[in-house]
């Protein structure tokens, strides 16, 4: 089947069931054909506690599913390759971050919402990269501890201050790929770019570069700003999408991608064809534990609640 036979077929199933497919700027480029709404991980689990489809088909990882599932409880929540994980939620469990805590004690505790239904509900708040700061500074207090990633805790450290920040050993080892040799290159080899980063990156590259923004702000930077040639350095996913709005929409920019390794390979596994499979079929259903579930949701309403965005 071609794509464009799968793009009308998945088309057509959602308009009959009335599905929609939310994805993930990291996804590969084709998705976006039958997607209703695409962005970063707080737009699509806004999107997802506010829609009236019956079905949401998550483009995305298991942790965005299982959010969209906890916002949207009365919704079936189906996510196209059931393998598709996220290393850095991964890295924590339930009994480690018990471990933590009693380490800590005493201490609230902000979970990235790169994390499990599981770990959330041990949490008091959640935040994603685009609102970590705010989730933070509006918590009121002298210390939290972060989990799972280290490098976007200590980032929200940097930025705020009188918080201390206890960070998890947790990290994506995708955004880890990128090294202050390639910052380096992206100076000698593009000396007119702005280097755009994520704060999953670790701290010595973040110092060196000229902008630290979620997948969201990246995007709203670049096109906002008046120099015409980035180098991204995060996931390839957002430098594909810039790349093709800007020659769809005449912005006259060009987005380089960092190093080519920046893929998230877990990211990628969803395909056209996956879509529609799991819609045909109400397959890969996402359901949580109930006795993680009312922790867990409470877990993501706290960030709306605390956060101004
Ligand atoms: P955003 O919160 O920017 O969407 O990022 C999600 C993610 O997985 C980054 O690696
Ligand atoms: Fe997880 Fe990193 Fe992939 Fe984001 S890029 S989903 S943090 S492994």
């Amino acid at each position: 089947m071609t794509n464009t036979d799968l793009i009308n077929k998945i088309n057509k199933l959602k308009k009959e069931k009335n599905a929609i497919v939310l994805a993930h700027c990291y996804q590969n480029l084709e998705i976006d054909e039958v997607s209703d709404y695409v962005g970063d991980s707080l737009y699509l689990s806004k999107m997802a506690a506010k829609t009236n489809a019956d079905i949401i088909v998550f483009a995305g990882v298991y942790f965005m599913a299982q959010s969209a599932k906890l916002l949207s409880p009365d919704k079936k929540i189906l996510l196209p390759n059931i393998t598709s994980g996220c290393l850095m939620a991964d890295m924590i469990n339930s009994k480690q971050l018990d471990e933590f805590k009693a380490k800590n004690p005493n201490i609230p505790v902000v979970c990235y919402i790169n994390s499990t239904a599981e770990i959330k509900a041990k949490c008091d708040v959640c935040c994603t990269s685009s609102n970590a700061i705010d989730v933070v500074r509006n918590l009121g207090v002298e210390k939290v501890l972060f989990v799972p990633d280290t490098y976007l805790g200590k980032y929200v450290e940097s930025k705020l201050d009188n918080v201390q920040v206890i960070t998890y050993n947790g990290f994506c080892p995708t955004h880890l790929r990128i090294r202050i040799e390639d910052i380096e290159n992206a100076r000698k080899n593009y000396p007119d770019a702005l280097i755009l980063i994520h704060p999953e990156c670790q701290r010595s590259v973040i110092e060196i570069s000229d902008f630290v923004g979620s997948t969201k702000e990246i995007i709203e930077f670049a096109k906002s700003s008046t120099n015409k040639r980035f180098v991204i350095a995060t996931e390839k996913g957002v430098v594909d999408r810039l790349n093709r709005d800007s020659k769809k929409e005449n912005w006259d920019k060009e987005f380089i991608l960092i190093n080519d390794k920046i893929v998230c390979p877990n990211m990628k596994k969803n395909t056209l064809y996956d879509i529609l499979n799991v819609l045909e079929n109400e397959t890969n259903e996402i359901t949580i534990d109930e006795s993680v579930f009312e922790g867990a949701r409470k877990c993501i309403e706290k960030m709306f609640l605390l956060n101004v965005r």
